[in-house]
């Protein structure tokens, strides 16, 4: 990228929990939800916030433009539909931040530009006509040939190229529909900025959902092709099964910095308080197994796991709790936990035991464990207060 204040390997974050995230049906957020959600956004030090959709109804006018008037060091973004309302709304609402940016997008592929009815040649001008629209208005200018992951080659790098002349500042290129692969991904977007006219001078984006599973590895993939933006959502929130994970693209980038030289600002230790808030407000609980966030990344259930980590925590975790804003791991009760797990669980509860008194705890620790799917503190206080009585 030739910005003269960024440096090469630095990876913006572009969060999109309040718009592609709150499209997931059944997820949307009041107002009030929604600026704090922007706030903390703000504060963990994320670059662009896409706060909404402002022409889509007064509501999300009104929340972009309370987001923008309460900014701080993040760019506020709206989205907008290829057409001049659209963008003067859009414009309307992002004015207020103190570093606004106008994203308009239209669908390039086959199957979304028979939805407008537009030919070929009807689409380039109207991608002209809008993006020199909004560069009138705002020196930060987004666009996205929607779809463009299954777009022909040869009509993409021509509106890219288009959008770049008429004044975009930014590329993103989304994969709508979850249909990239890595290699793809990385390739696409290397052949975009090698082969279009001006690409240098802009940064790419890259936007992906996660209906194969691969949204983190091609948003990965991408930046390894020379993208400079990853959007993304708090717990992979978005249409369908969701968009990229904003903690897993920032922890993947800080846990493999070896491989993926690139750095973002994002600190990553307010991670777990972001997705337990977007949870709550939006209504998606993050299922147990979710890399990073889930209830189960730090928690240890298996003897030999337990006993591993109660030697030295590197053994089964590849980054520290306290990376993510946790406190600390957790060693699971369970009947698959073996004796370390327990004498250092009793310790913690204020129980030193003899060797011959742990065995007999053990054994009647196992029976419990195999009536009761998780042993909880009170269960074992239980068990210790029979023993002492009864042993
Ligand atoms: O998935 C998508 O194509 C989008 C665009 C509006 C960028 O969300
Ligand atoms: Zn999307």
């Amino acid at each position: 990228m030739s910005s003269p204040t960024r440096p090469e390997n630095r990876v913006i974050i572009f969060d999109t929990t309040l718009r592609d995230g709150e499209q997931s049906p059944g997820a949307t957020m009041t107002h009030d939800e929604k600026l704090e959600i922007a706030a903390m956004l703000d504060e963990m030090g994320v670059d662009v916030i896409e706060a909404g959709f402002p022409i889509a109804s007064e509501g999300d006018f009104a929340a972009v433009k309370a987001i923008a008037e309460r900014s701080r060091d993040s760019t506020i973004c709206g989205l907008a539909r290829a057409n001049l309302k659209d963008i003067d709304r859009c414009w309307e609402a992002v004015r207020h931040a103190g570093k606004p940016r106008i994203h308009t997008f239209i669908g390039t592929s086959p199957l979304h530009r028979a939805i407008p009815n537009l030919t070929m040649d009807e689409m380039a001008d109207r991608i002209h006509d809008t993006v020199s629209h909004a560069r009138d208005l705002c020196d930060d200018v987004q666009w996205s040939p929607m779809d463009a992951t299954r777009t022909e080659w040869d009509y993409l790098a021509r509106v890219v190229e288009i959008a770049i002349r008429a004044g975009a500042t930014t590329i993103n290129i989304p994969d709508t529909v979850g249909y990239t692969a890595p290699v793809e991904s990385a390739d696409l977007i290397r052949r975009l900025i090698a082969e279009v006219p001006g690409a240098r001078d802009v940064v790419f984006a890259t936007h992906c959902h996660n209906d194969l599973g691969m949204a983190t590895a091609n948003a990965l993939a991408a930046v390894e092709g020379g993208a400079r933006q990853i959007e993304c959502t708090i717990n992979g929130l978005g249409e369908r099964a969701g968009n990229t994970a904003l903690e897993e693209v920032v922890m993947a980038l800080k846990v493999r910095h070896d491989i993926m030289p690139y750095e973002t600002r994002v600190d990553s230790t307010k991670l777990m308080a972001i997705s337990r808030r977007v949870a709550s407000v939006s209504g998606f609980p993050v299922q147990f197994n979710k890399a990073i966030v889930g209830k189960n990344a730090f928690a240890h259930e298996s003897g030999i796991h337990q006993d591993g980590m109660l030697k030295n925590a590197e053994t089964f975790e590849i980054m520290r709790p306290e990376d993510v804003g946790l406190t600390e791991t957790s060693l699971v009760m369970g009947k698959h936990s073996g004796r370390a797990a327990l004498r250092s669980k009793l310790k913690e509860l204020g129980y030193s035991l003899a060797d011959n008194q742990l065995a007999d705890v053990f054994v009647r620790f196992k029976a419990l464990a195999d009536r009761k799917k998780e042993i909880y503190d009170e269960d074992l206080i239980a068990l210790m207060q029979d023993e002492e009585r009864t042993g």
